[in-house]
């Protein structure tokens, strides 16, 4: 594989691990889920296909996909004791930070998909947290909405039921355009998996220690949701209707994100592996294009975030730093074009990023990986003796 990492022997304890799951090449601009490129699979696949694949390893027959959408509608109810813990919140908490915390509590209405010991347990845990996730991930919505919570609609498919249990309301039927759901589909394939970037390393790391699957999950959405992670959808959002309402100056813009004195960067930009363009971004950005157009939508924060990226790809100080689009950069103009709104960015992140984690998890778990343990280089004070309070 080109840019494949050597491990160094005592990999156990060095940060990086081995994995069958997602291959990354950042100066190539190439990503690759259990082999296909991500390019046909946005382009062929649905997001549940997408997830067996990552999850089980292989791309499923539709007998097997048949099978494993029937499995996951089995666990579609959420525990109705589960709404006393969502209204404790205020209708102003960040969604994030909700599902976080209703993630978590799933552990206690699901014992037996805490930590599974044989296969089939491994695969009703599986099943369970694809189905009680997503359902849970759109009550954030409809809490701060103050609307009704929706149950998961079995007569449906995984990504019109995301739609469905967002808006659907009392008042009459809710039918969602297949245009929609096909850039759903897409933008959820492209966060499936990313290989070790923070959230997925939290996964690793929490069930490393033989936490369950939920508590893992759960830490996972608390990594996420950080604005130099997958917040960053959000924040994108926030800084493309600041520069709009400021009269849409994106050469000040870029200005301030050079400035070493102003904390300002531009969201959306720059990666830690990707010193080329992030390959998703690319995607997105023809999406967004075809999405807006096909729903009718003019959005001037699509015009001013591509004038944004033509002003920095041509100045010197992101080229010397590769500094491109990443896939937060467009995403949120399709949320927006889609009527989500930009609270719940980071939380369609971590729907789309779900079977990633799960097929992470359940990987260290298989391979029994050693509790993870990163070491350190001591940079504080050598020995030194105590020193009593009256000679402090
Ligand atoms: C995701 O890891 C993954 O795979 C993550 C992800 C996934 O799918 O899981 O791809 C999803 O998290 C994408 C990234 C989303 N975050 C953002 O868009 C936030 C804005 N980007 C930056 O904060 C930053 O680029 C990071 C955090 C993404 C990457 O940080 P790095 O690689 O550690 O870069 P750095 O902080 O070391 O910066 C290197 C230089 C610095 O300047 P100098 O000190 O060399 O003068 O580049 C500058 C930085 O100041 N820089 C930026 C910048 N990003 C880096 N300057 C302005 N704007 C930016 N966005």
């Amino acid at each position: 594989q080109t840019g494949a990492i050597t491990l160094d022997p005592g990999y156990k304890n060095s940060g990086s691990c081995k994995s069958e799951i997602t291959f990354l090449d950042g100066e190539e601009g190439i990503l690759r889920y259990r082999g296909y490129s991500i390019e046909e699979l946005a382009d062929k696949a649905d997001f549940l296909e997408v997830s067996y694949l990552l999850i089980f390893g292989e791309l499923p027959t539709q007998k097997q996909l048949d099978q494993f959408e029937n499995d996951i509608r089995k666990y579609t109810l959420v525990s109705e004791e589960m709404k006393n813990i969502i209204d404790g919140f205020p209708r102003t908490a960040h969604p994030m930070g909700v599902l976080s915390s209703l993630t978590s509590a799933l552990t206690a209405f699901n014992p037996k998909a805490v930590n599974p010991h044989n296969e089939k347990d491994m695969y009703d845990a599986v099943c369970k947290t694809m189905a009680k996730f997503i359902v849970i991930a759109t009550w954030t919505y409809r809490k701060t909405m103050g609307f009704p919570l929706n149950y998961y609609d079995n007569t449906k498919g995984y990504v019109e039921n995301f739609m469905h249990l967002m808006f659907e309301l009392p008042t009459g039927p809710y039918k969602t355009d297949k245009r929609v759901l096909d850039a759903l589909d897409k933008l959820f394939i492209l966060h499936a998996d990313h290989e070790q970037n923070c959230s997925t390393s939290t996964v690793r790391i929490v069930g490393s220690s033989h936490a369950g699957l939920f508590a893992s999950i759960a830490a996972g959405v608390s990594a996420l949701w950080g604005p130099l992670h997958g917040g960053a959808n959000q924040a994108v959002l926030e800084m493309l209707e600041e520069i709009h309402n400021n009269g849409g100056d994106v050469a000040k813009y870029v200005l301030k994100a050079k400035d070493k004195d102003d904390p300002f960067r531009l969201m959306g930009f720059g990666h830690r592996v990707y010193k080329n363009f992030d390959p998703r971004a690319k995607i997105i950005k023809k999406a967004a294009d075809d999405v807006l157009s096909a729903l009718g939508v003019q959005d001037p924060l699509l015009d001013i975030a591509k004038q944004l990226e033509q002003v920095a790809l041509e100045d010197d100080y992101f080229k010397s730093r590769n500094l491109y689009p990443n896939v937060d950069f467009y995403s949120g103009i399709i949320y927006r074009a889609l009527g989500i709104p930009t609270e719940m960015f980071t939380v369609l992140f971590a729907i789309g990023r779900l079977p990633g984690w799960i097929a992470q998890w359940k990987e260290m778990r298989i391979n029994k990986e050693p509790i993870g343990r990163p070491r350190q280089v001591y940079t504080g004070s050598p020995l030194r003796p105590f020193v009593e309070k009256d000679k402090r």
